[in-house]
């Protein structure tokens, strides 16, 4: 067990020290008094009690004695640690502005986030789990008790799933630049040629204006107050893992409090399907020679020029939204 929590704590190394600090000094004064006073020792006590001393124990360090995310170790931390006074997590299976599902939370305790301090929770047993989701909702007030059921975003059964998946990559390749515009945030991943003729063949109207730096991701708002980057597939590592379910989750959910919006209904199944897998062959090629290829192809190509079919009197290529 001793280890198990060292390995947790193993990416931190500061935080462990800092986390002794946090626990020994100030309590939460706040806490559902009248639960805690409960010498009835209702369900509801053992399950806070219990939550309280697992979060002392694992979480305080960083998330803070009031869940404000500002625990002696966040000032060290990028991203830093959740606020869960607002009760909105990133990577729920909810459409945006939700609140999140206890299996959200699970999975979020359990697996941890990918390429930040938030480690994989796996040794806890799923009792102090839950206790520790009982208590960390505490901090959101009744935002809790007050939530309407809403639906959680599964992932449905993909319709590209036999093996050859180029139909899928390359009808994703044209979402992600065109319909849904993906790179407006996310890097690009085709030539100014490339996407003139792809938006050309879908829509009839060729892009010929771009945005600038179009092959970096752009730096966004959140609503905690700092800025994060949106991930380029051919280099970051994902917070929620690659899988193609995992995947399928967080582009169809968004990220809350984040600019990543909700695709839900936006888009066919099929479509994003078509988008996960076009994702994931960009992901694959994270490391290899072929992603190298590809940056270099992107940042030496050839200047684009409006084709002359569109340039005539025809004011359509300048009509093509900015990229
Ligand atoms: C070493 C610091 C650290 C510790 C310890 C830690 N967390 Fe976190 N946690 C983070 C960071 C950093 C993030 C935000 C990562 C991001 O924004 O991508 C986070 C995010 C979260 C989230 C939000 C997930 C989402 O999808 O937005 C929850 C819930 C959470 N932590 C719960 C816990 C619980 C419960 C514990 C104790 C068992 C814990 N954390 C321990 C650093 C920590
Ligand atoms: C308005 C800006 C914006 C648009 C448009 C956008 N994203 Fe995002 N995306 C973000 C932000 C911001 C993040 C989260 C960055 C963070 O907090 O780490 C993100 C994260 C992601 C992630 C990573 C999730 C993880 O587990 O780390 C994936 C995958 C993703 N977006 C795919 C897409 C796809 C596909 C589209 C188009 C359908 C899209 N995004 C459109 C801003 C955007």
């Amino acid at each position: 067990m001793v280890n198990q929590l060292a390995k947790g704590w193993a990416r931190t190394g500061l935080a462990l020290v800092l986390l002794g600090a946090a626990a020994g000094g100030c309590a939460r004064e706040d806490w559902k008094p009248e639960v805690l006073a409960d010498t009835s020792r209702s369900a509801e006590h053992v399950s806070l009690t219990r939550g309280r001393e697992a979060y002392k124990t694992y979480c305080v360090g960083c998330h803070g004695v009031d869940g404000d995310g500002n625990g002696p170790a966040a000032r060290f931390l990028d991203p830093p640690p959740r606020d869960l006074r607002t009760g909105i997590i990133k990577y729920a299976a909810v459409e945006a502005g939700q609140l999140p599902h206890d299996s959200d939370l699970v999975r979020a305790i359990r697996n941890g986030l990918h390429g930040t301090a938030m480690s994989a929770w796996q040794f806890l047993p799923d009792r102090t789990v839950s206790a520790t989701i009982a208590y960390i909702k505490t901090f959101a007030g009744d935002a809790y008790a007050d939530d309407e059921p809403h639906v959680e975003i599964v992932a449905s059964l993909d319709p590209w799933s036999d093996g050859d998946k180029t139909e899928a990559i390359a009808e994703g390749k044209s979402i992600y630049h065109v319909l849904a515009r993906c790179n407006n945030c996310h890097p690009s991943y085709v030539t100014r040629q490339q996407l003139y003729d792809l938006s050309k063949k879908h829509s009839g109207v060729g892009i010929s204006s771009f945005r600038d730096n179009m092959y970096d991701a752009v730096s966004t708002d959140t609503e905690w107050g700092y800025k994060v980057l949106p991930p380029d597939f051919l280099t970051s590592t994902l917070r929620t893992g690659t899988d193609p379910n995992s995947l399928y989750r967080v582009i169809v959910s968004g990220v809350g409090g984040t600019a990543m919006p909700t695709w839900l209904g936006a888009l066919s199944e099929e479509q994003l399907w078509a988008m996960v897998h076009y994702v994931d062959s960009l992901i694959s090629l994270k490391g290899t020679p072929e992603a190298t290829r590809t940056h270099e192809q992107l940042t030496n190509q050839p200047e684009f020029r409006v084709p002359v079919e569109d340039t005539d009197g025809d004011t359509e290529a300048s009509e093509g939204d900015r990229q």
